[in-house]
């Protein structure tokens, strides 16, 4: 089964319900942008380029929603979804860099009929590029892996946190898809558990042999040997190659330059954002203390304790052994190889092959 969490049926967004996984697997549809944005604060849908896909085709819900024929009307009503969709989750830049593309479509829209048939065509496209780059981010990784690889993983940067096929998960997948026996073992990835129940979840479903553990045993496995890479996604990745990540990417990060295991970061080129110069510019998402308190429902924390919840960490630059991106793999130094990469993939969307590599 081909795993795709944000699709169009008809007038109707369909989302996997990623609260559900693994219990469960439903799929809810949604007509409006309001209740999109609900869908990505409450986490049915996830992971950065399945945000910015899912925040494209809630702008091109908008468009429908919005009744007013008036152009200048229509912007109006349609840019204040779009700020409202900007503000659901701050660390992923796959939801600006979206609703930044959706904007410019519109701009060079004359009637509201023909922004809501180039609004919807654009979500479109996003959501196709994004299986394709991931595909691409697949072959360029795959490379990097060797046969009979025990691979670590954090989070979910599988095809339920894109638009299909993933992208740390895309790695692994090409590698199998090249003949390689690969092990993954996933981080449970506390505390909204997103390595036990989503990427477990996929890789079953696909009969990848993964392993689950729990945060605080990856530096016990690599001590031991059984650790030969690890592979993660990213939500934000700045110019000089620092890494946003799910928190605890940091630490695995650490381990893996102690036990010196190669540590590779898989992302589309929509994840770098060259505008932050280094990760202290990005912002860092802080969640309800609930998902750190509560497990299933139920309280585990005792009444009256103080509690954090940063989603996110930042991996410096220094810990990345290569950045997998759909245009080819960056070493560092980060800053000449992600600016070059970035310049290559605008020159093949402008289609003169680029000015780089
Ligand atoms: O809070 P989440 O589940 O949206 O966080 C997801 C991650 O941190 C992923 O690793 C990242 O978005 C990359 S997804 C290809």
């Amino acid at each position: 089964m081909e795993v795709r969490p944000v699709r169009w049926d008809g007038d109707a967004l369909v989302l996997i319900d990623q609260t559900q996984l693994p219990h469960r697997y439903v799929e809810v549809r949604y007509t409006s942008w309001q209740e999109v944005a609900e869908a990505i604060r409450q986490m049915v849908v996830r992971g950065a380029p399945a945000i910015g896909a899912a925040a494209a085709c809630g702008l091109a819900l908008a468009a429908l929603q919005v009744r007013d024929e008036s152009m200048r009307s229509f912007r109006a009503e349609w840019a204040s979804a779009a700020e409202a969709l900007a503000r659901t989750r701050p660390t992923a830049v796959n939801l600006f860099w979206a609703i930044d593309r959706m904007k410019r479509v519109l701009e060079t829209c004359r009637t509201p009929d023909e922004a809501r048939r180039r609004l919807r065509a654009e979500s479109e496209a996003i959501l196709e590029e994004d299986v394709q780059a991931n595909r691409a981010i697949g072959r360029h990784g795959q490379m990097l892996i060797p046969d009979g690889a025990r691979i670590l993983t954090h989070c979910n940067a599988g095809a339920l946190a894109t638009a299909g096929y993933g992208t740390a998960l895309g790695v692994i997948r090409a590698a199998v898809e090249a003949g390689k026996r690969v092990r993954v073992y996933a981080d449970e990835t506390r505390p909204r558990l997103q390595g036990m129940q989503l990427t477990a979840w996929e890789l079953v479903q696909e009969g990848i042999p993964v392993t689950v553990i729990t945060d605080n045993m990856a530096g016990m496995l690599m001590c031991r040997g059984e650790i030969d890479a690890v592979v993660v996604g990213a939500d934000r990745i700045a110019a000089n190659g620092d890494v946003a990540n799910k928190v605890g990417t940091y630490s695995v990060a650490v381990l893996a330059r102690y036990h010196a295991i190669p540590f590779y970061v898989a992302a589309p080129i929509s994840t770098i954002d060259l505008s932050v110069a280094d990760g202290s510019g990005i912002p860092i998402e802080e969640r309800a203390p609930e998902e750190v308190t509560h497990v299933g429902g139920a309280r585990i924390a005792p009444e009256g304790v103080q509690v954090i919840n940063p989603a996110f960490d930042v991996t410096p630059a220094e810990l990345v052994s290569a950045i997998i991106t759909e245009v080819g793999n960056a070493l560092p130094p980060y800053t000449a190889s992600l600016a070059e990469l970035v310049a290559k993939r605008l020159g093949e969307d402008s289609g003169d092959g680029g000015t780089a590599g």
